[in-house]
């Protein structure tokens, strides 16, 4: 969490790190601040709120230079507040920084340096990296923040900025993402691509550990040890388009359209002659797969849904018994895993802390781990085994939904490579693949009955909103599924309460007799996911109870089933027909409209939840 930048070249530094940090704001929202370095001082101007609060503070009083830093903040030491802001810098003002990560022995720094004269203002971890670049600073500002991180624990992206040495910026990362962005006589750091995207496409990753020093027309990269690294720039493919909201609303609802494209471009680059599945980028030997006695898949969040219905493909097709946890409870609990474990880790972003820790852990013990990643050249990509890149392009709202449904398009993917790899490939049925190509365009159709029908959708938000205020805010949502949508019954409450607050809970139905069902009055509306499969009429039965006990019913239906409609269900929303096998991602579509049209209803911010970061790199 946490976004920072910085910039040095002949711009007006002002503006490319407010419109960079427009695009680390998914990173959090709680302040957002600039440290402008000229004429041998640095001037400091951060506010709590949103970026726009900081835009409108620079404005009114514009500040001017060509190298300065910048941050866009999700508290979690201090409140969030205009003085708990970054950049920090020390008493004597000689130093400036914007840190993304927590330094964990903070309180032990900050007394040492106390007892040196150093006088703290925020009740941050963060601005005792400040102060201790300053105390280590001997006329370099590499050695002294090299010194510095010697002596912090915990993850850090710092990027450092001293007034003695213009044009000259530090950057360092452990454990925290920071890039590098190389321009025509000029460079930036970020903590991810789409802030430097305007200006440059030529992007170095920086190593755990590594430094970085710019200047307007150079930079070098160092480890750990001070020594010289040759990096390798790679060419970004993907353009500024991508991470704007081209004419849509917001960005969750730019992204649950291009739902279609991605899943796509994903089975047309990935399936060979319908029979065959192609993981180019996969350095896992076959023999690996082959060997390999359990698969436990980790992850968190929307990922972790994923992960969950992952399971329910692979050990229906190619046999092998899979488990699947939270990143922070697998990491904590002594998982038995060995070199015959295939841990499959997902994420997104590809830096989430806990995620990170569990692959650690897993590596530690020997197992083998795959990635399944959005971001290109993230740390879980690369300090893993093998990946595979989802490739849906960049994810900028907090609530994921085009990258969760890329996650189920690669996880009935690797299924099938899996069940062939290991022989089995009889197992799924002969026209798995090209069914599932189908799956893009029954999305693409639905999503343009969506649009014609669009105040349907509206509307039922609409009226839950008026219900909800009229029950003084009692109602709330619970989602229910069975088998294969199990999890999107827990991955559209999390969506649901995510973006608009309200209290909504996912469970598979044939518990709701142990424990839910007590929620029943006429207060809840329950979101049945009811498609034709091997369990629907489980599901119809559950409905009846419902419906007997006064509860709204959301039904979540096949295309032209009749049952519930204008009977047991208050609403039904229709998908396209298709084996109950390949429903997951039909189904997670309308969840996520639902959720967006009640968090529309209601007002509030969709693409940044309060509280909420997109890629969590705290633990
Ligand atoms: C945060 C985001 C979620 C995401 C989860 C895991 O909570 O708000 O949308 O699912 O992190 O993130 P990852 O990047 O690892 O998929």
């Amino acid at each position: 969490m946490c976004g920072i930048i910085g910039y040095t070249g002949a711009k007006d530094v002002s503006e490319v790190l407010l419109k960079g940090l427009a695009r680390l704001e998914y990173r959090g929202y709680d302040s957002a601040g600039l440290a402008v370095l000229k004429d041998e001082a640095i001037r400091i101007v951060k506010k709590q709120g949103k970026l726009e609060v900081l835009a409108e503070e620079v404005k009114q009083r514009p500040i001017e230079g060509n190298t300065g830093i910048g941050h866009t903040r999700w508290a979690t030491h201090g409140e969030p507040s205009d003085l708990n802001a970054h950049p920090h810098n020390d008493h004597t003002e000689d130093v400036a920084i914007a840190h993304n990560g927590i330094i964990e022995n903070y309180k032990q720094l900050k007394e040492q340096l106390g007892e040196n004269g150093h006088i703290f203002k925020s009740e941050t971890d963060s601005e005792v990296i400040a102060h201790l670049i300053a105390s280590e600073y001997q006329g370099d500002l590499r050695l002294a923040v090299a010194e510095a991180a010697k002596r912090l624990k915990g993850s850090f992206a710092i990027a450092a900025i001293h007034k003695k040495e213009p044009d000259r910026i530090i950057g360092i990362r452990k454990d925290s993402p920071l890039i590098l962005g190389l321009g025509e006589e000029e460079n930036f750091i970020a903590s991810d691509i789409p802030a430097v995207l305007e200006h440059t496409k030529e992007v170095v990753y920086l190593e755990n550990n590594e430094m970085v020093d710019i200047k307007k027309g150079k930079y070098t990269v160092y480890d750990e040890f001070g020594s010289q690294v040759e990096k390798i720039s790679t060419k970004i493919e993907w353009d500024i388009k991508q991470a704007e909201k081209t004419g849509f609303k917001h960005f969750m609802l730019k992204e649950i359209f291009e739902q279609p494209e991605v899943l796509k471009q994903m089975f047309q680059k990935r399936i060979k002659n319908d029979t065959e599945v192609v993981f180019d980028e996969l350095i896992i030997s076959e023999d690996v797969f082959k060997k390999i006695e359990n698969v436990i898949i980790v992850a968190c969040g929307t990922a972790y849904h994923a992960g969950l219905t992952g399971r329910y493909m692979i050990e229906k097709y190619a046999r092998i018994p899979v488990s699947v946890d939270t990143s922070s409870e697998f990491r904590y609990r002594d998982p038995l895993v060995d070199k015959n474990t295939l841990v499959i880790v997902i994420s997104q972003s590809g830096e989430t802390a806990d995620t990170l820790a569990a692959l650690r852990e897993a590596k530690t013990k020997g197992a083998k781990v795959l990635a399944i990643c959005n971001v290109l050249g993230a740390s879980i990509a690369r300090e893993s085994d093998g990946v595979i890149y989802t490739h849906a392009g960049p994810e900028i709202a907090v609530a994921s939904t085009k990258a969760y449904t890329a996650q189920l398009g690669i996880m009935y993917l690797f299924t099938h490579y899996l069940t062939k790899v290991r022989g089995k490939a009889d197992n799924c049925p002969p026209d798995f693949l090209k069914e599932l190509s189908q799956v893009p365009k029954l999305a693409k159709r639905m999503l343009k009955q969506y649009r014609r029908n669009e105040n349907k959708m509206k509307g039922y938000a609409a009226n839950f909103h008026k219900y909800y205020l009229a029950r003084n805010n009692k109602s709330c949502f619970l989602y229910l599924g069975r088998n294969i949508n199990y999890p999107n019954a827990l991955e559209g409450a999390l969506k649901l309460k995510e973006i608009s607050y309200i209290s909504a809970e996912g469970y598979p139905a044939g518990e709701m007799k142990h424990g839910p069902i007590a929620l029943i009055d006429e207060n809840p509306w329950v979101v049945c996911l009811a498609v034709k499969g091997d369990t629907y009429e489980k599901m119809l039965s559950n409905i009846q109870e419902i419906r007997a006990r006064g509860g709204i019913i959301v039904a979540i239906v096949s295309e032209r089933d009749s049952t519930l409609k204008g009977k047991e269900a208050n609403y039904v929303i229709e998908i396209p027909e298709t084996e109950e096998i390949f429903s997951p991602i039909l189904v997670a579509i309308p969840l996520q409209l639902l959720a967006y049209h009640v968090a529309a209803e209601f007002g509030y911010d969709i693409d940044k939840p309060r509280n909420l970061a997109k890629s969590v790199t705290v633990e």
